[in-house]
């Protein structure tokens, strides 16, 4: 069945639904979901939405666009929330340089410092990086990332630094945009990427793929994903969700 990796049901798009459509994925074949915290407020729900689904569990960080709310106490909050018997992950940092605040000075401050409780408290990472690729690449080796292990998600750079994060041992995170008619460069780093290193993910309510790109997304439409990477990759649907099942549950140790 269907792991997905990188879900916001926290989102407030998902309030006048979210228990209809969560109570709806085990029927449509989706086995796993990873809600992911971007915030202290939304890493919260996130673990109270895993406590409520057996099937769902929580990544624990703060976005590299929230990144004004952390200090040195609700950094000791977020490792506390790290706790949680639901979390497997710190998730979503990094980098994000498309708008101009926060600074990139003070996201890689906190980014560095997160790396630093996965390391401590043993959890894998869910990177977030947009228009920063050369930073985050120097950040990871001069963390030593590839001790600490986890994802690139939503991967939007190319081959190149794809094989970086390959080479430090993480994974490539891939959804919609994979469907979309102007992905080419993902398409190049899907097929240059071996199998057992690509992870599925929604990141919904963003990013729905063909043909729902711009409404809400959510894990129902993984199966579009899923028949694009197998007709690129040359194997069956069930081949693709089984070897992303595998590689999710790895990652994540579940
Ligand atoms: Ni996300």
């Amino acid at each position: 069945m269907i792991f997905d990796t990188h879900a916001h049901y926290d989102d407030e798009q998902f309030d006048i639904d979210r228990e209809e459509l969560l109570s709806s994925m085990k029927d449509a074949g989706i086995s796993r979901i990873v809600d992911v915290g971007a915030s202290i407020a939304t890493t919260k729900k996130a673990l109270e939405l895993a406590h409520r689904y057996d099937f769902m569990y929580a990544a624990v960080g703060v976005h590299p666009s929230e990144v004004e709310e952390l200090n040195d106490s609700s950094i000791e909050l977020l490792k506390n929330l790290s706790m949680d018997e639901k979390c497997v992950a710190i998730g979503e940092i990094g980098l994000d340089y498309h708008w101009p605040e926060p600074s990139p000075e003070l996201q890689k401050v906190w980014f560095k410092e997160q790396l630093g409780l996965a390391r401590e408290r043993n959890l894998p990472v869910i990177i977030h990086s947009r228009d920063a690729a050369f930073d985050t690449v120097e950040i990871m080796r001069e963390e030593h990332a590839e001790d600490i292990g986890g994802v690139v998600h939503c991967f939007s750079y190319s081959r190149e630094v794809a094989r970086q994060c390959l080479d430090m041992g993480f994974y490539i995170g891939v959804g919609g945009v994979l469907t979309f008619k102007n992905a080419r460069k993902l398409v190049e780093v899907v097929e240059d990427t071996p199998m057992d290193r690509i992870l599925l993910e929604t990141d919904c309510p963003y990013l729905a793929p063909e043909p729902y790109r711009g409404k809400r997304n959510s894990s129902l439409y993984l199966p579009y994903v899923v028949q694009k990477m197998a007709e690129l990759k040359g194997i069956t649907t069930e081949e693709v969700i089984r070897i992303t099942e595998e590689n999710a549950r790895k990652m994540y140790r579940l």
